[in-house]
């Protein structure tokens, strides 16, 4: 697939099929997480990919922005501890972005191998910690509620005013 079919298709996905996602097919979406830039390449992150059915439906409880029910979820979490050695308070700004980044890879590389996603922040952190038993230093950042699907969402509403050129509030950018 064009890297350009990729970014400008993707959808965000609340709809899955009960087929499931085979746990290489996780790793390897995954994979492409550790693949974003990171701030001072500190690489302050995790990722746990779910397909037990039973945390799942744990997770779904706890988080009311997951409105069905995936095949698969993966949480990414920022390092707090990492984070704070490497780059001091900073670290933990550099960390948040940092997992926006890498979630953002994931997803696109979902799409890629047909696969639907979700990012979600509407969630219990300390919940989705102890659900799987990751220690007090990782901070769950995204889940990202992953599947197949048969949803194909218009494209929400973009405003397009808000691209600029040489200098901000210039016009004249042209797509
Ligand atoms: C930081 C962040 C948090 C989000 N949290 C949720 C969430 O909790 N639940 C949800 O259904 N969607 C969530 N979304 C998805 C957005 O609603 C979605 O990206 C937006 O409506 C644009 O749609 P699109 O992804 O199809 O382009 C989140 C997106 C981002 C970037």
């Amino acid at each position: 697939m064009e890297l350009k079919e990729a970014i400008f298709n993707r959808r965000s996905i609340r709809s899955f099929l009960e087929k499931p996602v085979g746990r290489e097919l996780i790793k390897e979406i995954m994979y492409a997480g550790i693949h974003a830039p990171t701030g001072g390449n500190i690489q302050p992150w995790a990722f746990v990919g779910i397909s037990d059915p039973l945390v799942i439906k744990k997770i779904r409880v706890i988080s009311p922005g997951m409105l069905d029910e995936p095949a698969a979820v993966i949480c990414v979490y920022s390092d707090q501890k990492k984070a704070f050695e490497k780059a001091g308070k900073t670290g933990e700004v550099l960390a948040l972005m940092d997992c926006a980044m890498a979630a953002q890879n994931i997803m696109l590389r979902a799409f890629d191998l047909g696969l639907g996603t979700c990012v979600i922040r509407s969630f219990n952190q300390s919940a989705v910690r102890v659900i799987t038993g990751a220690p007090e230093h990782m901070r769950p950042e995204l889940l990202i509620a992953t599947g197949y699907t048969d949803e194909k969402p218009a494209l929400p509403a973009r405003d397009t005013g808000v691209i600029y050129m040489e200098a901000y509030g210039r016009r004249g950018a042209k797509k």
